[in-house]
C-alpha cells in the first residue's frame, strides 16, 4: 500500500462513482488524456495497493472492494470535521507517528494536523514503555493541537482523547468500553487503546501538543496474548468479527473534534461526570504506581484537572495527579 498518484486518484474517483457498473478502458484513456495501456498501468498499481477491481474484456473495468487502507483518497474525501485532520499525513511505517507530529510541529504544521501510520516501528507508550504496533492491524496516530493552554491544563486532551474513543465505540459499535485513569480505554477490563499526549511549553502556556493514540482494531488473540503488562484485547476480539479501521478511524475523528471543542469552550471540569460515568476504576480497590510509590486505595472520584481522589487504606484521601493504576479489583 502507499498513496495513489493524481492519475490513479482520478481513475478512482471514476470506478467510484460507476461503482457496481464497468467502466470501459477506451473511456477511462480519453478522459485522462493517456494511452490504454497507461490506464492498464495505473489499474495494476491501484490492484498493487489492495483496491480490488475487476477487468473484462470489451467491458473495461469494474472497482470490486477497497482495501481497509487509511491513506489519503480513502478517508480524507469522507472526513466530516471542521477543523481536524484536513492537514493529513499518511505513512506506510514510521519509527512514531508521535516524533513525526513534534518534528512537524517545529517545522509550522497547522493546527489539527495529522499523523496516522500502518505501522510503527519504534511506538512509544507512557513511561517510556513500547507500544508494539503491528501492521496493518491497529490505528497509530497522532493529533496536533495549537492551543494555548496552561501548562497544567494542556495535557488534558488525553482525557479527551479516551473520552471520545469510549462514545465512539458505543454509539458506532455498541461496545461498553471504559476508561482505566487516566487515559487507558478497556474493552471487558483488558486494554483495548493507550494514549501518550506531549507538549512543548512556554514558561506558562503550551505551545503545541501531540496527542498520539494506539487502538487495537483487528488483532488476533494471538497478537493480544503478547508481552503486555495489562491484558490487552482488540475491537475485532471483542466483537468477533473484523471492523474496518477507516470506519474507526473516521468517526473517532469526528467524536474528539466535537469533545475537543467542547473542552475548549467549557473546561474539564464540566466533562468530568461524563469521565467518571465511564471510569473503570471509580468505586473500586485499585493499586496505583507513582514513581517509585506504590499507592492502594478506594477511587472515589476525579478533580475538576482531572487527577484521582483515592481514599487509601490508612483512611487519607490522596490527590495523585500522574500514575499507573497496576492493578484493579475483580479485573481480568
Ligand atoms: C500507553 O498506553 O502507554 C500509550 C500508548 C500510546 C501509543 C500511541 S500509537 C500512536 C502514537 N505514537 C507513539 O509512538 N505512541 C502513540
Amino acid at each position: 500500500m502507499g498513496s495513489a498518484k493524481p492519475t490513479q486518484l482520478e481513475i478512482l474517483k471514476i470506478l467510484k462513482e460507476n461503482e457496481g457498473s464497468f467502466v470501459s478502458g477506451v473511456g477511462l484513456a480519453e478522459k485522462l488524456g493517456i494511452s490504454r495501456p497507461g490506464v492498464w498501468k495505473h489499474i495494476n498499481r491501484l490492484k498493487e495497493m489492495g483496491y480490488e477491481i475487476q477487468s473484462q474484456s470489451r467491458l473495461g473495468y469494474r472497482l470490486v472492494a477497497v482495501p481497509d487502507s487509511l491513506a489519503h483518497e480513502e478517508i480524507v474525501p469522507n472526513l466530516k470535521t471542521q477543523w481536524l485532520a484536513h492537514s493529513y499525513h499518511y505513512l506506510r511505517t514510521i519509527g512514531s507517528t508521535n516524533d513525526h507530529a513534534l518534528l512537524l510541529a517545529v517545522e509550522g504544521a497547522p493546527h489539527g494536523t495529522l499523523v496516522v501510520a500502518e505501522e510503527q516501528t519504534k511506538g512509544r507508550g507512557r513511561l517510556r514503555r513500547e507500544w508494539i504496533s503491528y501492521p496493518n492491524r491497529g490505528i497509530y496516530l497522532s493529533i496536533l493541537l495549537r492551543n494555548p493552554l496552561p501548562v497544567r491544563v494542556a495535557p488534558q486532551s488525553a482525557y479527551i482523547g479516551s473520552l471520545a474513543l469510549v462514545k465512539m465505540l458505543h454509539e458506532e459499535f455498541g461496545i461498553t468500553a471504559s476508561i482505566k485513569w487516566p487515559n487507558d480505554v478497556l474493552i471487558n477490563g483488558r486494554k483495548a487503546a493507550g494514549i501518550l499526549t506531549e507538549t512543548q511549553s512556554d514558561q506558562d502556556f503550551s505551545r503545541f501538543s501531540v496527542m498520539g493514540i494506539g487502538i487495537n482494531v483487528n488483532h488476533s488473540r494471538e497478537e493480544m496474548a503478547g508481552p503486555f503488562r495489562y491484558p490487552a484485547t482488540s475491537i475485532a476480539i471483542e466483537v468477533g468479527f473484523a471492523v474496518k479501521r477507516q470506519r474507526v478511524l473516521l468517526q473517532f475523528l469526528s467524536q474528539f473534534e466535537r469533545d475537543y471543542d467542547h473542552f475548549l469552550q467549557k473546561g474539564l471540569s464540566v466533562m468530568i461526570p461524563e469521565f467518571e460515568a465511564h471510569s473503570e476504576v471509580l468505586g473500586k480497590i485499585i493499586t496505583v504506581v507513582c514513581g517509585d510509590r506504590e499507592i492502594m486505595g478506594k477511587a472515589q472520584g476525579f478533580t475538576p484537572e482531572g487527577a484521582l481522589l483515592l481514599l487509601r487504606e490508612d483512611g487519607l484521601q490522596e490527590t495523585v495527579w500522574a500514575g499507573d493504576v497496576s492493578h484493579v479489583e475483580g479485573a481480568v
